[in-house]
């Protein structure tokens, strides 16, 4: 579509860059100053205008993206709309809420499009951070601290005097402000707010509004939110932009509101009681361009619709702006007057939501996340992760506790694991700590049972109790059902009874139960054919205690017999696997018939981490050797299932989704290929 800019400042060189790889083309560009607007038009191969009435009478373009000072964006979008154009605005839509009102008025009468930046709620790190925050594990979020800082533009602005003209609220605060209202709704009223009017005596500019503004909001939701917003506070207050967000059952940190892009530490989560730890989002990294917002609105322009649905956040948000400053001028509290300005009117879908792009959208959590639009509601809405088995996080988290010949309590990790956002656990009735996860997924700071990917397990020795084992772990872990039931290993061996709760009986105990010998020492097998398991294991499907079936440890001719046989056929197929083991041929039999494989024991192969190729690799991603061996199978469309109980560790891994191996990183990490590799 084709597009006019306004506006051929340092901003408007931002959206000019992502043009190239947009669908828009620039035809025209306007600015007061001749000579910004011809260098700028030169370089796109637009026309130049310094008179906004000259453009619009001369040029045709659809839709016009203004750029203009903060202070000029109100009249330039009403020019614009009476010129029958769809407009998209750079913040804040207007400095005066009834202004912003008759704008969003106008272009609804007239049925035209009119967007506003910023464009935070759709960017990556934002929808990670909401993902979080309607997954249920906080509880009602009922406070928060939003710091909406600009910094001394005199200090690091080439053009200052716009930011200090319209002070830190109609800059600054917006960020916050658009994301908070995107996620929680309308705020009803500004509860106190003051203002400081400090600035450095040594600086001839001065702010034109008080350069710091304090308040406490109140979202009609419930939450409320002190938000700081500063020209005075400097470019390296170690709080800058973050967001922090109090539930009764944990906490999240949103470093940067208006991050374009989700780095590893973006968001960060605390879990009732746990520390913070980083919620790496599970996918590369990818910067949103600034055109990104005009595009959004032309191809909804272009699908024949006129959205004005981001436009009407937008004049709530100056409204709040407007409220923020009368509170601070009057010292008492401030309804905010359009609290009811129907932000969140149910069916209000005009501007489609965007989707993280994905490698492969069975493997994106986020794409589980809440759509645009909706209201967190302090009810905990919680989103479903997955509405087929087969879509799987990236990377899943082993539950085992079984770690160089002893067992390890892991119940610390798991909370950690759930806290920096891992959703698929590996458990098993052998591993025997089923109850103690159970509790932990009942206790505050859990997400909600429908944001997890469960798997479970029966053991050798309960091949013929398929059932009594099933339910033996539901129970344990106080679910109805697992998103994936799998049979450990194809071997069946002598019943021992139901093993409940091993992690709290004697190590030897333990072994005696689930690792039965013969009087000669062997394992004493029990004559269960694969195929009579496997129908046990279909009538749990059919009962609903397992909403799909898997197998681990089995070979190919084992899943050739069962493709014969088993009417419900397997979903997941787990297997060790790593560079030395890559087991290409099971993993393609699996994908080439929807079959997803994980990885189990992806990382403890002796040697594997101090590799040379797997360390070259790593360094030229500029991470460790266990993410690479982790994005190996990332890479291929294969869950890896690491187990850790080192915080750090378990961040990194699930971070290795977001590393995008080169063909020259594949080639180099089937050297390491080795038919030979026996673990023990
Ligand atoms: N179906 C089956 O038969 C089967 C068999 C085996 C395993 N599994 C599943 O697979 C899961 C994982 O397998 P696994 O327990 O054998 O271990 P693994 O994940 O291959 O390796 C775990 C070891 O690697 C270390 N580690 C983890 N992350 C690391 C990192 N980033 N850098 C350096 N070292 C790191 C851990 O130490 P730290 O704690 O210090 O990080 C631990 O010593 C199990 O928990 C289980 O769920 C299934």
């Amino acid at each position: 579509m084709k597009c006019a800019f306004v506006g051929a400042g340092a901003v408007a060189r931002k959206y000019a860059s992502g043009l190239e790889e947009s669908s828009l083309s620039l035809t025209a560009v306007c600015d007061l100053d001749a000579d910004r607007a011809g260098q700028l038009a030169a370089a796109a191969g637009a026309t130049a205008y310094s008179d906004l009435d000259d453009l619009l009478a001369a040029e045709s373009a659809p839709l016009l993206v203004n750029l203009t000072s903060h202070a000029a964006h109100a009249d330039v979008t009403a020019a614009c709309l009476d010129a029958d154009r769809h407009v998209f605005t750079e913040k804040p839509l207007a400095l005066d809420a009834t202004k912003a009102r008759e704008l969003v008025a106008t272009a609804d009468r007239r049925g035209l499009a009119l967007g506003c930046a910023p464009i935070n709620h759709a960017c990556d790190a934002q929808r990670h951070a909401r993902d979080f925050l309607t997954d249920g594990r906080f509880g009602p979020i009922r406070l928060g601290y939003a710091h909406a800082h600009v910094g001394r533009v005199t200090e690091w602005h080439d053009d200052p005097d716009s930011f200090l003209d319209v002070g830190p609220l109609y800059d600054g605060a917006v960020y916050p402000l658009s994301l908070l209202v995107s996620w929680f709704g309308p705020v009803d009223a500004v509860r106190v707010a003051d203002a400081l009017d400090v600035w450095p005596d040594r600086e001839d500019r001065t702010p034109g509004r008080v350069p710091h503004i304090e308040s406490m909001i109140e979202f009609r939701a419930g939450p409320v939110v002190r938000l700081t917003a500063s020209l005075y506070a400097p470019h390296r207050s170690r709080e800058f932009n973050s967001l922090e967000l109090h539930g009764d059952d944990g906490s999240l940190y949103l470093a940067d509101t208006g991050a374009l892009a989700a780095k590893r530490e973006t968001v960060s989560v605390g879990g009732a009681g746990r520390p913070y730890v980083a919620a790496p989002h599970p996918q590369p990294e990818r910067t949103r361009p600034y055109i990104f917002g005009p595009e959004r609105l032309a191809a909804a322009i272009g699908d024949g619709n006129a959205p004005i649905r981001g436009a009407r956040r937008a004049a709530h948000v100056v409204a709040v702006c407007n409220a923020i400053e009368r509170a601070a001028a009057d010292g008492s509290r401030v309804d905010v007057e359009d609290s009811d300005a129907g932000l969140l009117a149910v069916g209000d879908r005009s501007c489609p939501p965007i989707r993280p792009p994905t490698r492969d959208a069975s493997t994106n959590p986020s794409t589980g996340g809440a759509e645009e639009g909706d209201p967190i509601s302090n009810r905990s809405a919680s989103q479903t992760l997955r509405d087929a088995a087969i879509r799987l996080p990236s990377v899943g988290f082993g539950c085992s506790r079984y770690r160089d010949g002893e067992y390890v309590d892991r119940i610390d990790s798991i909370a950690t694991a759930l806290d920096a956002g891992y959703r698929l656990f590996d458990s098993a009735e052998l591993y025997g700590n089923e109850t103690r996860i159970g509790n932990l997924l009942d206790a505050p700071g859990s997400p909600d049972r429908e944001g997890l990917f469960l798997i479970g397990k029966v053991w050798n020795t309960n091949h013929e109790h398929v059932e009594e084992a099933c339910r033996g772990s539901l129970d344990e872990l106080g679910v109805d059902a697992f998103d994936s039931y799998l049979l450990h290993w194809p071997d069946a061996w002598a019943y021992q009874g139901p093993l409940r709760d091993l992690a709290s009986e004697p190590v030897e105990k333990q072994e005696e139960r689930t690792f039965p010998t013969d009087d000669s020492g062997d394992p004493a097998t029990a004559n269960v054919s694969l195929e009579e398991t496997w129908r046990r294991l279909e009538e749990l499907h059919d009962r609903g205690l397992a909403r799909t079936l898997g197998a681990c440890n089995v070979s190919l001719s084992h899943l050739e017999r069962l493709a014969e046989t088993a009417r419900v056929p397997p979903a997941i197929v787990q297997i060790e696997s790593h560079p030395y083991l890559p087991r290409a041929e099971i993993v393609e039999w699996c994908h080439a018939r929807g079959v997803r494989v994980l990885a189990h024991s992806p990382l403890s192969a002796p040697g594997l981490l101090t590799e040379d190729a797997l360390c070259a690799v790593a360094d030229g991603h500029d991470v460790s050797p266990a993410a690479v061996a982790l994005a190996f199978h990332v890479d291929r469309g294969v869950v890896p299932i690491p187990a850790s109980n080192d915080p750090a560790h378990l961040v990194a891994n699930l971070a290795a989704a977001r590393v995008r191996l080169t063909p020259d990183d594949r080639r180099r990490l089937a050297t390491l290929e080795d038919p030979e590799f026996d673990r023990d």
